[in-house]
């Protein structure tokens, strides 16, 4: 077979079956504070996550202005000359922050390299806090394009946004999981949470299963809040191993769920595994916000999602070594960290500091670019 004839067998086979949206659930936020609202919202979400772990939100209370502006200051942001956005590379911020270009990320490492470029930023530490001066990774400030008026404060804000309709979320979990509504909130006081700007190139009708847009992945945290502009291109793997589009729906977030929340709930709710091609002949652009919890929670089966019949599949880990791990397994210019040891349990403040055993921590404060 020749390589022409390849490349088109691969483009049917990498193409979404055309199903309607409906087939990933839409929940209306709205009634949420009506009485009775939460627990019939969080019953109809909880669905949605056993059986998808996929779904839409409208009437989430995230102003559509807002949305559009920080879609605005993204598009401004990638269309500024390369050598000012290399300036930014993430290699540069010990803590993950920062400008990656086209193929520094491979989320399929061992099949795909992601046609997208990227802009990450999180929860915004100052240089003299104790997490950082103890060099806990991912933890530190974030960086900002110098020349771009606005544009700090409009992404600022939107990752506000998102932090509140994350806690929103969370709560309404913990309802849907016969859980209290605050049962997670002690584990999300400090919650990692990411926001990553995204630009897509498009791709032509030569697509191979070896570059992709984002290659196929779980996430890795909690929860993700995905915007996505009016292109399309992601697609979700439903049981039956096929691939299904999530077109996009106008003012509506897509919801999907990660690593951690399925390790969470033993399972019950899936992590979801995705993939995004643009095959729109435009530029993509999408948002996603990534819901981490505390860097020390431990991710440990909740009470309610095991029985004798349905004991923990999971191994208790603390959270931020399970996000490590993943970000030095997709990342170039993270590949030569060492491997990450999980540990079940490990008390804040312990990175850093040497193990009066004299033995080798169990995990290396990660410097890249120092
Ligand atoms: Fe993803």
């Amino acid at each position: 077979m020749s390589l022409a004839m390849d490349q088109n067998r691969l483009v049917d086979g990498l193409r979404a079956r055309d199903i309607p949206f409906s087939a990933i659930p839409l929940i209306d936020l709205a009634g949420l504070a009506a009485p009775g609202g939460r627990a019939r919202i969080a019953a109809e979400i909880g669905r949605a996550c056993r059986d998808v772990g996929f779904l839409y939100i409208v009437n989430h209370g995230v102003p559509q202005a807002l949305r559009d502006a920080a879609f605005a200051e993204a598009a401004r942001f990638f269309a500024l000359p390369l050598e000012r956005k290399m300036a930014l590379h993430i290699r540069r911020s010990p803590a993950h922050r920062g400008y990656f270009p086209l193929f520094e990320e491979n989320t399929d490492p061992a099949l795909t390299a992601d046609l997208k470029e990227g802009f990450d930023l999180a929860r915004d530490l100052p240089a003299d806090h104790p997490d950082v001066l103890a060099g806990l990774p991912l933890h530190g400030p974030n960086v900002w394009p110098a020349d771009l008026p606005g544009f700090r404060e409009t992404i600022e804000a939107y990752y506000a946004a998102m932090m509140r309709l994350a806690d929103t979320l969370m709560a309404t979990f913990a309802v849907s999981l016969d859980l209290p509504e605050g049962y997670f909130r002690p584990m999300l006081d400090q919650a990692m949470g990411a926001l990553r700007l995204l630009r897509y190139p498009p791709q032509d009708g030569s697509v191979t299963a070896r570059t992709l847009g984002c290659g196929a992945h779980t996430d890795y945290g909690c929860l993700t809040i995905l915007a996505q502009d009016a292109n399309g291109g992601l697609q979700v793997q439903n049981a039956a191993g096929d691939w299904v589009a999530a077109p996009p729906v106008p003012g509506a977030f897509v919801i999907n769920l990660g690593d951690q929340m399925a390790r969470w709930t033993n399972g019950v709710f899936a992590a979801t595994p995705h993939r995004v091609i643009n095959l729109s002949g435009r530029e993509r652009y999408s948002i996603p916000f990534f819901f981490e919890p505390n860097f020390h929670a431990v991710i440990s089966c909740l009470e309610t999602c095991r029985t004798p019949d349905h004991p923990p599949r999971f191994a208790d880990v603390v959270a931020g070594d399970y996000l490590v791990s993943r970000f030095n397994d997709t990342f170039a210019y993270r590949a030569a960290e060492p491997p990450v040891v999980y540990r079940a349990a490990e008390p804040p403040g312990v990175y850093g500091e040497a193990d009066p055993s004299g033995a080798a921590p169990a995990f290396a404060p990660t410097r890249a670019g120092a």
